[in-house]
């Protein structure tokens, strides 16, 4: 099985916590765009979606998924979305498609967190994959320099804006065994919008595909 059917069965799976008459909240990355695909088949069941990024909103909408703003909605039931890293705890690391400020957001909202994963994701101790932060463009080096005395080596992601408008920086080197104080220790520098440590908002569900078929952790 290669490392795309393994995230497609996680993101199939995730349907069947997906409730008729309800609105569905939806990441982004490529395990979300087969889960977009699977939403597609029951589009007619559902109240609509709410998004975590302009290219999940598009796909959506390409696949006739009524997408509703997030400011209209108070609460909804699930959100689904993919990780770059996942330990036991179900602290996950997300942003390596950039998206991670509108899905912290989108995933505040929900009552519950899917996460939908293959079995590549899974690790111990999170940070061998580099932590993204979106930080404001004008506070980049002086972002950069308060990340370098936390232990870690930024690294500019040049070429990328996100859809805020902002600058990701990508931090190497870190060991993160404190998730929930890394993440709001990274949120309190001025100039951070969001950092891709999902602690504090940790997954309820996560769906593995692997080689011997999807596993659920409660
Ligand atoms: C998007 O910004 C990320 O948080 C994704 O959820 C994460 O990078 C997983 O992406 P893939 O599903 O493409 O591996």
């Amino acid at each position: 099985m290669t490392q795309d059917q393994m995230k497609k069965a996680a993101a199939w799976a995730a349907l069947d916590y997906v409730t008729t008459g309800t609105i569905v909240g939806v990441g982004t990355g490529s395990t979300v765009n087969h889960f977009i695909d699977a939403l597609a088949t029951i589009k007619d069941q559902i109240k609509g979606a709410v998004s975590s990024s302009v290219q999940s909103t598009e796909k959506m909408r390409a696949l006739g998924i009524q997408v509703l703003d997030l400011n209209e909605v108070e609460t909804f039931g699930v959100y689904v979305d993919g990780a770059d890293e996942i330990n036991p705890q179900k602290h996950m690391i997300k942003g390596g498609g950039a998206a991670l400020t509108r899905e912290k957001i989108v995933a505040a909202v929900a009552e519950k967190f899917v996460c939908i994963v293959d079995q590549t994701k899974q690790v111990e101790v999170l940070g061998t994959f580099p932590l993204p932060v979106e930080v404001i463009p004008m506070a980049r080096a002086y972002v950069a320099r308060e990340l370098e005395k936390l232990g870690g080596r930024p690294v500019w992601r040049e070429q990328v804006v996100t859809d805020n408008g902002n600058i990701i920086l990508d931090v190497h080197g870190l060991r993160i065994t404190e998730p929930e104080q890394l993440e709001q220790q990274i949120n309190n520098l001025v100039g951070v919008v969001t950092n891709g440590i999902f602690a504090r908002r940790a997954a309820d569900i996560v769906l593995v595909g692997t080689a011997e078929g999807t596993k659920i952790l409660n």
